[in-house]
This record gives structure tokens, C-alpha cells and sequence, in this order.
């Protein structure tokens, strides 16, 4: 059986980076990816995508409508890896860190946390509040991956996509997804001592 990995998509900026990871989830053997997408998701989408929702469920192997609270992952006994939400807003992350679980994908983050499964936030906000720190550090002390989505530069990028897909490996990468594009640092060998 593959091992299926929760993606959720909020309405942050950076949805981006979503494409990426389910196309890395898409490329990886034994893998197989559940989405579901909050209604502000499509809306940001519209204003910054150049591709629309249908791409990102087609890229998907199970699509959920959010409010369909009855899906298989609002279950903890539905067996997964975790979720990686992506990006993730500070909505949400109030939202998973209150226990408020009124949408399907808050309820799957809910579950990924009481069955101790992995959940990897995405996060972006710039600059952050003390609302969005305390509730990020109420998760991390949960369990939770807190994984910004911050610009890098050590893997060189040379156009924004190679930066969302940097950042997409980071996330698969916390499910056991080992991705070939992964530039991983390579220290500066002469500063090593090798014996
Ligand atoms: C173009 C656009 C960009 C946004 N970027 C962010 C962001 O980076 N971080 C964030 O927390 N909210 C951002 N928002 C606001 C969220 O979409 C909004 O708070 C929404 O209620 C989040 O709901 P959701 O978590 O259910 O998707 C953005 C909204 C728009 C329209």
C-alpha cells in the first residue's frame, strides 16, 4: 500500500510551493497524496497563480472538499503519514493551535496531532505578531514542524521556482520523501579535516 500524505493548502501566499510538493509526492515511488484546499486558497490562487485549482487537483491522487467532514481523513483511523500544510496561514495556525476543527482541513491537522502523526507547517506571514508566535510555539510544543517558507540562497536559485521547490523538498523531506533535485549545502571541503 502506497503511504499517503495529507496536503493542505490555505490561503497564504506561496501556493507556489504546493505545486512543488505534490509533484514531488506525485514523483516519489509508494507515495500518494490527499489534498484539500480552503476556500481562500482558490481565492489567492486566482490572484497569484498563473495556473488555477484544476491544475493542483490534477495533480493530486485523492481531492476532499473542505467541508466534507465526513471524508476518510477527518478519521484517525484512516492511515497516513501525517499532513504538510502548504503554505499555511496564520488563520490556520490559530485555527490548529485552538483545537477549532469547523473544516475539513483543520480537522485533518487535528488528527495528525492526537494520533501523533507528523505536521508540517509551512508558514508564511511577514512580519510576524505576538498572536502568530505564541500559536506557533504552542504547536511546536505539540509536535508540530514549523517550517517558514523563507527565501534561500545556498542552493543558488535562479528563478523563484527553484526557491519553492528548495523550500517543497524541506517539507517532503520531513515524510520520508528523499527528492534527487534536493541541492543539499555541501561544505566548503578544504575546511573539513577528513581522516
Ligand atoms: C493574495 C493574498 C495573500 C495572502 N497572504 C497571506 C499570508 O502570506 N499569510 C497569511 O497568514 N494570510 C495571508 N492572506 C490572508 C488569508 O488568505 C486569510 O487570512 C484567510 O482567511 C486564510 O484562511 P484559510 O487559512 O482558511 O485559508 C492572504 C490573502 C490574499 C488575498
Amino acid at each position: 500500500m502506497n503511504r499517503r500524505i495529507i496536503v493542505g493548502v490555505t490561503g497564504a501566499s506561496g501556493i507556489d510551493v504546493a505545486y512543488e510538493v505534490l509533484k514531488l509526492i506525485a514523483e516519489a515511488d509508494g507515495f500518494e497524496s490527499h489534498l484539500v484546499m480552503s476556500d481562500s486558497a482558490k481565492r489567492t490562487m486566482e490572484l497569484e497563480c498563473t495556473y488555477g485549482q484544476d491544475t493542483l487537483e490534477g495533480m493530486a491522487d485523492v481531492v476532499y472538499p473542505n467541508d466534507r467532514i465526513e471524508s476518510r481523513i477527518a478519521s484517525g483511523t484512516f492511515k497516513t503519514e501525517g499532513m504538510i500544510i502548504v503554505p499555511c496561514s496564520m488563520k490556520t495556525v490559530a485555527g490548529i493551535s485552538g483545537g477549532f476543527s469547523d473544516s475539513l482541513l483543520l480537522r485533518a491537522a487535528d488528527v495528525s496531532l492526537k494520533e501523533r502523526r507528523k505536521l508540517v507547517l509551512a508558514v508564511r506571514e511577514t512580519p510576524f505578531n505576538g498572536i502568530h508566535l505564541r500559536n506557533m510555539k504552542n504547536l511546536w510544543d505539540m509536535g508540530a514542524d514549523i517550517l517558514p517558507l523563507m527565501m534561500t540562497f545556498y542552493n543558488k536559485p535562479e528563478t523563484i521556482r527553484d526557491m519553492a521547490r528548495h523550500m517543497a523538498c524541506k517539507c517532503v523531506e520531513r515524510m520520508g520523501i528523499d527528492p534527487e533535485c534536493f541541492k543539499r549545502w555541501q561544505t566548503v571541503r578544504s575546511a573539513e579535516r577528513i581522516r
